[in-house]
């Protein structure tokens, strides 16, 4: 149930690390899991690739286990593909492969762990710059209060995640309360860069960090805005389309 009554309107709240997440109350509000670079973005690009769901995994030896079950593994640790698996976390992996009517047990460093760490939210969904529109759209309708949930890395604060709840939250703005000083930063860092958003994230660490990888189309990919209009949700322990 929506915790906002009808006459007062629901609140905005960002957490701006997995680290802070015990300073909040996640009961009966829609948490909003931000993994920009390149958990919720990835997901994304599979349910657009045909994939009917995404198993979030702690460990990648359940994503393997779960492949004598059917499901196509994916794991990523420190940005790189795990050996032995068919995806990782880049959006070229789910754009390239025959995804079809598959299943994916998914693990990577950040994005999973945080949707796991959700579970008292009345409801979880998939926020990324791919399908910001349909965010926003879904938040304005439900009326529940929201959570932004920054994945960041490693429970440090990162830009990417944080500039997309900035971009959320400014969407909101004016349907929603917003008293929470990480919500107001994060709105002051979108308006920062919001001119050329792929361009303010190169100097992020985790593109640098991409940089030494050679994963730098992953950025511009996954900075493009609303080319998706639909909004993963957690049902039970499943990622699945609405
Ligand atoms: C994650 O998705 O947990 C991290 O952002 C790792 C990555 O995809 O590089």
């Amino acid at each position: 149930m929506p915790t906002s009554n009808s006459t007062t309107p629901p609140s905005f709240e960002t957490i701006l690390s997995p680290a802070l997440l015990p300073l909040y109350n996640l009961q009966g509000k829609t948490v909003v899991i931000i993994d920009i670079l390149r958990a919720t973005s990835s997901i994304c690009v599979g349910f657009h690739s045909g994939v009917t769901l995404f198993h979030p995994v702690a460990h990648p030896e359940q994503a393997t286990a779960l492949e004598n079950e059917g499901f196509i593994g994916a794991a990523e640790r420190n940005g790189q593909k795990l050996n032995g698996f068919m995806l990782g976390n880049s959006p070229f992996d789910y754009l390239s492969n025959n995804l079809q009517d598959k299943k994916v047990a998914i693990t990577t460093t950040n994005g999973t762990r945080c949707l796991h760490l959700s579970y008292e939210a009345d409801e979880i969904i998939i926020g990324s710059f791919l399908n910001l529109n349909a965010v926003v759209n879904h938040c304005k309708n439900t009326k529940r209060d929201v959570i932004a949930f920054c994945a960041g890395w490693k429970d440090k604060f990162n830009l990417e995640d944080t500039l997309f709840a900035g971009a959320l939250a400014k969407r909101l703005s004016s349907d929603f309360v917003i008293e929470c000083d990480s919500t107001l930063a994060a709105i002051d860092l979108y308006n920062t860069a919001k001119d050329d958003l792929a361009g303010y994230i190169k100097k992020a660490s985790h593109a640098q960090r991409f940089e030494r990888l050679g994963l730098e189309h992953d950025i511009d990919f996954c900075m493009q805005n609303s080319i998706y209009d639909f909004v993963p949700k957690m049902v039970g322990d499943n990622l699945v389309l609405s």
